[in-house]
């Protein structure tokens, strides 16, 4: 096991039982993830986990094939069988599969760049190659709709946690966010919906953030990032920018949507979310062909 499946794995162990706490952003996720959704067509959520932001007998009605992936596959399965426990019909639980994958291909190369710090910059390099292309997982898959559900931060906390200190990091995480953008719309089929709900600042650099009353939220995010109070590389700001500006993502595009930010409850701590939203024309090419990373300095 290498040390980002070790170290998300134990995360997952950790908040497994954050059910109670999701509730509202789970109401909030859901939301997004029912509003085009229609019994003919797949769902795939990216960055599932525990499953303790989705419903899934919800998707499983509302959806033809719900397809789950994470790189914590024991995750997914404790997900699975809690929400299913109970007397659910075997249609819908057959409708659920379980993809196990790294959703950018760098976790082994982070992971050795721990292990071996004497080849570091060689390593950093390989991942710079890496991040250009798509990862392996569901390379040839697409969806109607593909939501990527608080995952974004965890792909660039990976870096952050075993690179931090190395000169190419800010530009290593760019990279990750672009590839990942990407991703999400290679997975789309024409006409599809894409869904990005990112996490991007917890309580434990704004402690407030529990006792803002949603009404107050967007404002006081916009303090919070006037401040340059946000997770590395997951300004909300930025991230749409990115959205509108990278051709290979917005290419085919026909809308783009933001949410208002709202807190998810995580019991320990809470984080400030938002959620973008965003279809293809029916007429989009069905693939966006992998080009290297445009750098972007504002992080
Ligand atoms: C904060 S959790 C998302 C919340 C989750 N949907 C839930 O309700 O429990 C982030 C997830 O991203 C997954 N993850 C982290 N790095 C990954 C990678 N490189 N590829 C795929 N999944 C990854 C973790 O295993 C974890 O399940």
């Amino acid at each position: 096991m290498n040390r980002i499946l070790h170290s998300q794995s134990q995360h997952n162990l950790q908040s497994r039982d954050g059910w109670d706490c999701a509730r509202e952003h789970r109401r909030r996720v859901m939301a997004m993830l029912l509003d085009n959704a229609s019994p003919s067509k797949r769902l795939c959520v990216l960055g599932a986990g525990n499953c303790n932001d989705i419903e899934l007998p919800e998707l499983a009605d509302a959806y033809r094939e719900v397809v789950l992936v994470d790189l914590d596959g024991d995750a997914m399965l404790r997900g699975v069988e809690k929400q299913f426990s109970g007397a659910s019909s075997p249609q819908r639980t057959a409708k659920i599969k379980t993809v196990v994958g790294d959703l950018t291909g760098i976790s082994e190369l982070l992971s050795q760049a721990v292990d071996a710090p004497q080849d570091v910059d060689s390593i950093v390099a390989a991942i710079e190659d890496r991040l250009q292309q798509p990862p392996d997982a569901l390379r040839t898959e697409r969806f109607d709709t593909v939501a990527s559900v608080c995952l974004l931060s965890q792909l660039v906390h990976s870096v952050t946690e075993t690179i931090g200190a190395h000169a190419q990091l800010l530009s290593i995480v760019q990279a990750v966010r672009q590839q990942h953008l990407h991703l999400l719309r290679h997975l789309m089929q024409p006409g599809g919906r894409g869904i990005l709900i990112t996490d991007f600042v917890s309580s434990l650099t704004a402690p407030q953030l529990p006792h803002v009353p949603s009404d107050q939220m967007p404002q006081y995010v916009r303090q919070l990032l006037n401040q340059q109070n946000f997770f590395t590389g997951l300004n909300p700001a930025v991230l749409a920018h990115q959205m509108q500006t990278d051709s290979q993502f917005a290419d085919g595009l026909q809308r783009l949507q933001s949410t208002s930010p709202w807190i998810w409850d995580f019991g320990p701590r809470q984080y400030a979310v938002c959620g973008f939203q965003f279809d293809t024309r029916r007429d989009a090419p069905p693939d966006a062909s992998p080009q290297p990373p445009q750098r972007n300095n504002d992080v």
